[in-house]
């Protein structure tokens, strides 16, 4: 019988994770098919219960459920934990329910492996403090930068977000203002700003020169975030496709015991993101 996955979110019509998964399975010959789920708001619990409960073997989860999917996890991978959120879902040997969380993994592997980023004793900033932020902290400062700090418009959420993960590497908080002159090599963009179309507002130097930019988010065109990077001089601006599917390879291979090969994927979705707005265009 064909094995059943699938992505769960609320919306989730645009979700490319079935696309992804669809190539991924062809590539490594798994016989497996992935389908969307719309989530309910009051009743997520119970759907993750029916879809496991008739046969299911693996979901994705996605806004606005990882916490919700943190919380009914009785077992926890050391990612998912630190995250606070899990993104992918499947059953323990004795049936329960179990909670990983690939974004971190998927953040780190398209920036050094795909991209050759060298994180080691780089001065970094993460902007942002909510959800996704939180989600890649750890993984970054097992990169071991020289430097991570997270930065928040409200500065706030942001201090209490670098004490609540202090454990995991030397980080501090602080608000965007007192970015001036800070000269990062890398910024990493873990905000909602762009879903706004807009970018945080930030010191013009704070980006050293050469320095190199990640929007976590991707879009049809170039994101805000993108355009802020390129307007400051970084060598590179980066979106977060390759995140995106990098996480979910992670998944894949937690799920089926096989990583496969993303650069055709990501290639692909690129393809089809430039014929799309070349087709708006005209
Ligand atoms: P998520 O789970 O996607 O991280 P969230 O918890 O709502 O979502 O967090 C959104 C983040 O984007 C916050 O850090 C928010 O800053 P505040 O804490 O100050 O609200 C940040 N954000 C949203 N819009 C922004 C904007 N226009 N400029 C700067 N930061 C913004």
């Amino acid at each position: 019988m064909t094995d059943r996955y699938a992505v769960i979110g609320n919306p989730i019509e645009h979700s490319k994770s079935p696309l992804i998964h669809s190539e991924f399975a062809r590539q490594t010959g798994q016989d497996m098919e992935y389908g969307r789920l719309l989530g309910n708001l009051e009743d997520f619990p119970a759907e993750v219960r029916r879809f496991f409960g008739s046969g299911g073997c693996g979901m994705n989860v996605t806004v606005p459920f990882k916490e919700e999917a943190w919380r009914i996890s009785s077992e926890r991978s050391p990612e998912a934990e630190s995250a606070g959120a899990v993104n992918t879902l499947s059953l323990g040997r004795g049936g329960e329910l179990r909670g990983d969380n690939t974004d971190g993994v998927g953040l780190l592997r398209d920036l050094t492996e795909n991209n050759g980023f060298e994180l080691a004793g780089k001065r970094v900033l993460l902007l942002g403090a909510g959800g996704a932020a939180r989600g890649v902290l750890r993984p970054l400062l097992e990169g071991r930068p020289a430097e991570l700090v997270v930065a928040n418009r409200t500065a706030a959420r942001a201090a209490a977000l670098a004490a609540a993960s202090k454990a995991y590497g030397p980080l501090r908080g602080s608000g965007l203002d007192a970015l001036a002159g800070g000269h990062f090599d890398l910024i990493i963009n873990a905000t909602s700003a762009g879903l706004a179309g807009a970018a945080p507002s930030l010191p013009d130097d704070c980006l050293a020169p050469h320095g190199w930019t990640y929007d976590m988010l991707y879009g049809e065109g170039q994101t805000p975030f993108c355009h802020w990077g390129a307007a400051h001089g970084a060598d590179r601006t980066l979106d977060g496709l390759g995140m995106l599917v990098e996480q979910a390879a992670e998944s894949f291979l937690l799920w089926r015991g096989v990583r496969p090969d993303t650069r055709p994927v990501i290639c692909l979705l690129r393809r089809g993101r430039n014929v799309r707005r070349e087709g708006d265009q005209t």
